[in-house]
């Protein structure tokens, strides 16, 4: 019998990307952030959830074993499963959820390249699944105006009123999840996306500025900053 067995509350932490935009020699999930891989930020905050009772970490290829390192000094103990990611995001996500309990009750869903995960994001995010929602995502309301362009010239100013910038961690109904997951994963660029092209209700909550993903450098300097102060 594993640990992980009657968790209710499981969490995939993505961290298989290669980081392409941020560049450097190794995969972004082992950058230097304050001294530490920066996946070290998200995978310690999971492990200190109370609301995270298991944690499957997707892995860049070829760094499983850095990454089952990297859980042991940090006496992370809810990691059920190390797994290699896949080509995208979705792929990945893919991987994480094979390891998910069939007896799961809530799957979150976060990207390492977010490191400042706060509980009360988590504790948000809860509530609507216990009132029957398939999903829940956390999101900021969007300050720039945005503009729809084709060859550098505006077609359209779409209206912000009703648009929002969605973060992770999402969190679903196991079952939501999987069956979204079973279908083409072509063109997602979050797990909503297929759990409302699946016809999921997916609910919004309150996002967190602090959970801003990194993606460049200055995006990383920013994060380093936000930790120390
Ligand atoms: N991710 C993943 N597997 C992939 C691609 C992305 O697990 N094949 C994860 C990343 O590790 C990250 C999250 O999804 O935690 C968001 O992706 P992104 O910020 O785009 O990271 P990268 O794909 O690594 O960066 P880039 O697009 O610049 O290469
Ligand atoms: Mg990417």
């Amino acid at each position: 019998m594993s640990a992980a067995e009657g968790s209710a509350t499981w969490a995939i932490l993505v961290a298989a990307g290669s980081g392409r935009r941020l560049g450097g020699d190794r995969p972004k999930a082992f950058a230097a952030l304050a001294g530490r891989p920066l996946l070290a930020e998200s995978l310690e905050r999971l492990e200190l959830s109370p609301w995270v009772d298991a944690i499957v970490v997707v892995a860049p290829p070829g760094w499983e074993e850095p990454t089952i390192l990297l859980a042991e000094e940090l006496a992370a103990a809810k990691v059920v499963s190390v797994v290699a990611g896949g080509a995208t995001r979705a792929e990945s996500v893919r991987c994480g959820l094979r390891e998910v309990d069939g007896e799961a009750l809530v799957v979150l869903v976060h990207d390492a390249a977010r490191p400042l995960l706060d509980d009360g994001v988590i504790e948000r995010l809860l509530a609507p699944l216990a009132e029957g929602w398939d999903g829940a995502v956390p999101a900021l309301p969007v300050a720039d105006t945005v503009k729809r362009v084709r060859d550098s010239q505006v077609v359209e100013t779409v209206d912000r009123a009703d648009l929002v910038a969605a973060q992770t961690p999402q969190a679903f109904r196991p079952d939501a999840l999987r069956a979204a997951y079973a279908l083409d994963l072509t063109g997602a660029t979050d797990c909503a996306a297929l759990v409302e092209r699946n016809g999921g209700r997916v609910r919004v909550v309150e996002g967190d500025p602090r959970l801003l993903k990194v993606t460049t450098r200055a995006d990383l300097d920013h994060v380093a900053r936000l930790l120390a102060g």
